[in-house]
């Protein structure tokens, strides 16, 4: 049963429930409880002089001479008997036959099957007696030896006196009871709001806390039971003071990465305005300013696009692509670019449309992982006479399992081992290479490798004599 009901469910209201609705059951069943017990102690007293009226009447049955049973009552005696204030007493004498001998003929005889018990003990029982219920104490005698019936004395009377008497027994008990029950609701309510207090107190501390306080709260000046939530709430507060940081240290590397551009930018332009500087310094100072416009347009290009896809998994729309047919894209793309560095740029693996070279996600995103790729491998491949620069990109299907793998391979300097890492964290960029570039491509590429369920590898491309190659492995999920 539910007495508070909520939209939302409140922990008191529970509690409260779960303590008031077992003590309003329980409060009719003790009603009943003490209905009965009163009935009982009703009985007692009442009881009593009943069996002693039976006893007294008892002393009156003697054996006459003749051997027969006779009874006699004085008429004041009788008129005592009979006199109550309240009920109506009846009183019944029978012989050894049965044979009526005094007193109300129609009071009924005990049950018949009913043990008689010994000679002048008294029974009660509860009967009926012109349509009214009666109390009844009787006893049977037997006075002589010679194995006689026994004669059977009876005292009756009406309830009135004892219903009385219970009903007050009732009231006596129930009318402190109507106040003690709203006192213990109360009682419980109050211990209630006691017991929730600690949680207030949480509530307002957590309130008093200055927008940039992320320190843990103190388990310790919790309840035992809250504490778990609040150390739940403390790891989490630590996992939000950790992405803060990450995000403030992204944020000032990519003002810096901005900003050294732009300083570029505005040095070469007060060079160039320089009276006296000669036509061929003209000319260097707009082709640096041409290269560091084309520098900060990359940075800002490559941070779209990172949050673009930070951004991007979830809503922007899925699809099935085929990644053969991904890959010839940016291939296409990329091949002018290619053969004017003299690069080989190739293609390896499987045809489009072939089972399993599909991916579930964003064209986009994925053309814009492998363009990444593609551009890194053309950007630090050398390719000289000597030693032309070879770029691959491979769509492997296994056969049996269907597992999708997609690689872009060069026969440049390679990753060495330490820097694997290193390589995929924001505007990281190894030293002693003179290409220009922003640090972000290989975050782009690992961000929108997760969203599509791919992890991202890198190893040597061969393993003899330097240069090794670089070999990125995209290895998506089985669906
Ligand atoms: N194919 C590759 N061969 C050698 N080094 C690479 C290759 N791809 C990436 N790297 C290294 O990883 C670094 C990070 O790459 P990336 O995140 O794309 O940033 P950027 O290209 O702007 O420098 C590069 O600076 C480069 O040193
Ligand atoms: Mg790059």
């Amino acid at each position: 049963m539910r007495i508070f009901k909520r939209e939302q469910r409140s922990l008191f209201g529970e509690i409260l429930d779960w303590m008031l609705t077992p003590l309003l059951l329980l409060w009719p069943i003790s009603l009943a409880l003490t209905w009965l017990v009163a009935q009982g102690l009703a009985n007692k007293p009442f009881d009593r002089a009943l069996v002693y009226n039976v006893q007294a009447l008892a002393q009156q049955v003697r054996l006459g001479p003749d051997n027969k049973i006779n009874f006699s009552l004085p008429q004041p005696a009788s008129e005592l008997l009979r006199a109550d204030e309240t009920d109506l007493v009846y009183y019944q004498v029978r012989g050894t036959r049965g044979e009526h001998l005094s007193g109300d003929r129609d009071l009924p005889a005990p049950p018949a099957e009913q043990d008689k018990g010994s000679s002048y003990e008294v029974q009660i029982r509860d009967d009926e007696m012109r349509g009214l219920e009666v109390r009844v104490a009787y006893t049977w005698i037997s006075l002589d030896a010679k194995n006689q019936a026994p004669a059977l004395v009876q005292v009756a009377e009406t309830r009135e006196k004892r219903s009385v008497l219970a009903a007050e027994i009732i009231k006596g008990v129930m009318l402190p009871q109507f106040a003690l029950l709203p006192l213990a609701v109360l009682l419980v309510w109050l211990a209630l709001v006691r017991g929730i207090k600690p949680l207030s107190e949480l509530e307002e501390r957590i309130r008093q806390r200055k927008p940039d306080d992320l320190s843990p709260l103190d388990d310790k000046a919790v309840p035992m039971e809250v504490a778990p939530l609040v150390v739940s709430v403390n790891e989490l507060l630590e996992r939000l003071k950790d992405s803060i940081v990450t995000q403030k240290r992204f944020l000032a590397d990519a003002a810096h990465q901005l900003k050294t551009p732009l300083a570029g930018l505005r040095m070469q332009a007060d060079l160039a305005q320089r009276s006296g500087s000669s036509e061929e310094d003209l000319k260097k100072s707009l082709q640096q300013i041409g290269r560091a416009s084309v520098q900060a347009t990359h940075t800002v290009n490559q941070l779209l696009s990172l949050a673009r896809a930070e951004g991007g998994g979830t809503h922007l729309a899925q699809q099935s692509c085929d990644m053969v047919l991904l890959a010839s894209e940016v291939l296409q793309d990329c091949l002018p670019r290619a053969m004017d560095k003299g690069l080989d740029l190739g293609y390896e693996g499987v045809d489009s449309g072939t089972l399993g070279a599909q991916v579930q996600g964003n064209a986009t995103l994925l053309k814009e992982m492998l363009r990444n790729l593609v551009e890194n491998a053309m950007l630090y491949t050398p390719s000289t006479p000597e030693r032309q620069g070879v770029i691959t990109v491979r769509v492997l299907v296994d056969p049996y399992s269907r597992a999708l793998v997609m690689q872009v391979e060069d026969n440049g300097p390679g990753i060495p081992l330490p820097e694997r890492d290193l390589v995929f964290q924001p505007f990281y960029r190894a030293l002693g290479t003179n290409v220009d570039g922003s640090g972000l491509g290989l975050p782009i590429v690992k961000e929108i490798a997760q969203q599509h369920g791919a992890t991202v590898s890198i190893d040597h491309a061969h393993q003899g004599s330097p240069p090794h190659g670089a070999c990125f492995t995209l290895r998506f999920a089985t669906t």
